[in-house]
Order: structure tokens, then sequence, then C-alpha cells
């Protein structure tokens, strides 16, 4: 484990650098000690295309699949394993705890209210999130400072206290064209939802398109306050 002041020493020390020298430094310190956990959306892919680039045969990539993802979600993570010869693990919610929650409060829960919502997801995304890093040193994650407002003071490199591993967000830095800009230069695969107004893409119920003008984060969970827009992935307030 890195203790927390060496997280904090080398946060400081890779806190302006690209990407790619953050990815190179982790992938080459903890070789099969770093979990990737990717959406499919385009800040993961990006960096899906540099972990592979510099070497993805130490890396566990995976995937939440909180089974109430858009059809498109699926092909994108197809489509990506072919392209780079990977396998992306499909991490399930546990069944018992799916059947009882809905059951209890209805299929569509989430509508109901900020509670239900946030089981759903703690139930769907966190907890199979837990189970995929359980065992590495290293989470890396496609976050960004200027996704939200609740994101906006994540470092680069970080200890989460929540999760009790060192996170690392090498695309913290960049803004929403940086990502753009590099899928084009380097022809990558992306999510089809994108060319049809969703910037962020989450589960299928949760997730709208939106207008041009509005924030990119506007369409996830649209009929909450942007304060709560966090599903306890990163930021846990349930
Ligand atoms: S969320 O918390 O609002 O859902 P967001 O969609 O912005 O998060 O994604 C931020 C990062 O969280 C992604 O780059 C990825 O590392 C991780 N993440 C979010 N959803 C998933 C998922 N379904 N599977 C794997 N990782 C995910
Ligand atoms: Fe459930 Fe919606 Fe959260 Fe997906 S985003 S886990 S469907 S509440």
């Amino acid at each position: 484990m890195i203790n927390k002041i060496e997280v904090t020493t080398l946060n400081e020390q890779y806190i302006n650098k690209q990407p790619q020298a953050v990815i190179q430094y982790f992938l080459d310190q903890y070789p099969g000690e770093i979990v990737f956990s990717t959406s499919l959306q385009a800040e993961d892919q990006v960096l899906t295309d540099m972990i592979c680039k510099h070497d993805k045969t130490n890396v566990s990539f995976v995937t939440l699949d909180t089974g109430r993802m858009f059809e498109e979600t699926y092909d994108i993570l197809h489509r990506t394993n072919m392209r780079y010869k990977i396998n992306i693990k499909a991490m399930f919610p546990e069944r018992d705890k799916v059947e009882q929650m809905t059951q209890e409060k209805g299929i569509n829960l989430f509508y109901e209210s900020i509670e239900n919502r946030k089981l759903c997801c703690h139930i769907r995304k966190t907890l199979p999130l837990m189970r995929a890093i359980e065992g590495h040193k290293i989470w890396i994650t496609g976050l960004r400072r200027s996704q939200s407002v609740t994101r906006k003071d994540i470092p680069m490199i970080e200890w989460d206290e929540a999760h009790n591993i060192t996170k690392v967000n090498p695309l913290i830095n960049w803004e929403y064209d940086d990502v753009w800009d590099y899928i084009k230069k380097n022809n990558i695969p992306y999510h089809k939802l994108h060319d049809k107004g969703f910037p962020s893409i989450g589960c299928e119920p949760c997730t709208r398109a939106v207008s041009e003008g509005e924030d990119i984060r506007a369409g996830r969970w649209w009929w909450e306050s942007p304060d709560n827009k966090e599903c306890g992935l990163h930021i846990d307030k349930r």
C-alpha cells in the first residue's frame, strides 16, 4: 500500500503532468496491482487507448454492468475489446440485493426519491466496484475536474478513504475538447450516443440527451439538483 504522505507527494509531483506520463509511472511501478474502471464513455476510451499503448498486460480492466445499461454501451464494450484485444470484465450487482430492492421499492424506484436513487446506485454500482478494486493498490478513473461542481477539487492522485485505495485520475486537468481532440487524432472507437446529444452516459433510465449549451452532466439524473449528482462511486454522501 502507498501511504497517505507518499500519495500527497506523488500528487504534487504529477499534478501538472500529461496523462500519458502519469499512466506510464503507475503501470511501470505497480504491474499487476492496478484496476481501471471504464464506463466506456469518451474519457475512459482515451484512457484505454493510453494504457494499451504503454502496457495493457498488467492492468485489470473492469466495467460495472448495472443491468440497466444502454444497448449502445454493450456495443462499444464489445468493439473496444476487439480493437485493443483486451477483456474488460463486466461486474454485476448481487442478485439477492437487486431482487429485494426492486420487489420492495419498485423496478424504477430511482425516480421516487434521492434516497431510492442512491440506494439503487449503491447496490448496482458501488458494491460491485468495491469487489472489482479489492486486492489492488491503484484504481484508475476517467474523472475530470471540469465535469461538475462536485468534482472541482479532485486531485490527480488521491487517497480514497472510503475505498481504501490510491486513486489516480490522469485526465483530471483535461477539458471536454481535449478528450475529443485525442479521440479524433487517434481514431479511437467511441460510444454511439455521444453523436446523439449525450456528452455523459450512465444507466439508460437515468441519462438523457442534453440541448446545445446545457451542462455536460445535465442529462444525468436530470430531475435532481447539480449538488446531488453523484452515484457514490467517487463521492459517497449516502
Ligand atoms: S458517475 O459516478 O457519475 O457515474 P461518471 O459517469 O462521470 O461517474 O464516470 C466517472 C468515472 O467513474 C469513469 O471514468 C469511470 O472510471 C468510473 N465509472 C463510472 N461509471 C462506471 C461504470 N459503469 N463502470 C466502470 N466505471 C465507471
Ligand atoms: Fe440505478 Fe439509475 Fe444509479 Fe443506474 S444510475 S444504478 S439505474 S439509480
